[in-house]
């Protein structure tokens, strides 16, 4: 499935995912500019944080109260903020878009 992550400097970049990985992952694996994943999905760093853009993003589980506290201590908060370690690639998301927030160059 293919996964596309637009950099804080605006470059996009097109992923091809694997079902069941998580997006940070996805993004990790292919280097993507400011995803890092310090914390290896624990939930812990934030550094992962993008924004999920619809339509598919907007299909994604309501965050937990868990992710939701950690969004809330980032920088340049959106209404479509995810924690990208906490997003399970799967068919349903085929195409999905994620911003890394320019915050994290
Ligand atoms: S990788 Fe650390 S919170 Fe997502």
């Amino acid at each position: 499935m293919r996964v596309r992550f637009i950099d804080p400097e605006g470059h996009e970049h097109l992923v091809e995912g694997e079902a069941g990985e998580s997006a940070m992952r996805c993004a990790t694996r292919a280097l993507i500019p400011g995803v890092i994943g310090e914390c290896g999905g624990a939930m812990a760093c934030a550094t992962c944080h993008c924004y999920a853009m619809p339509p598919a993003g907007a299909s994604l589980p309501e965050p937990s109260s868990q992710e939701r506290d950690m969004i809330d201590g980032c920088i340049d908060i959106q209404p479509t903020s995810r924690l990208t370690c906490q997003v399970v690639l799967g068919p349903e998301l085929e195409g999905i878009t994620f911003i890394v927030p320019a915050s994290q160059v």
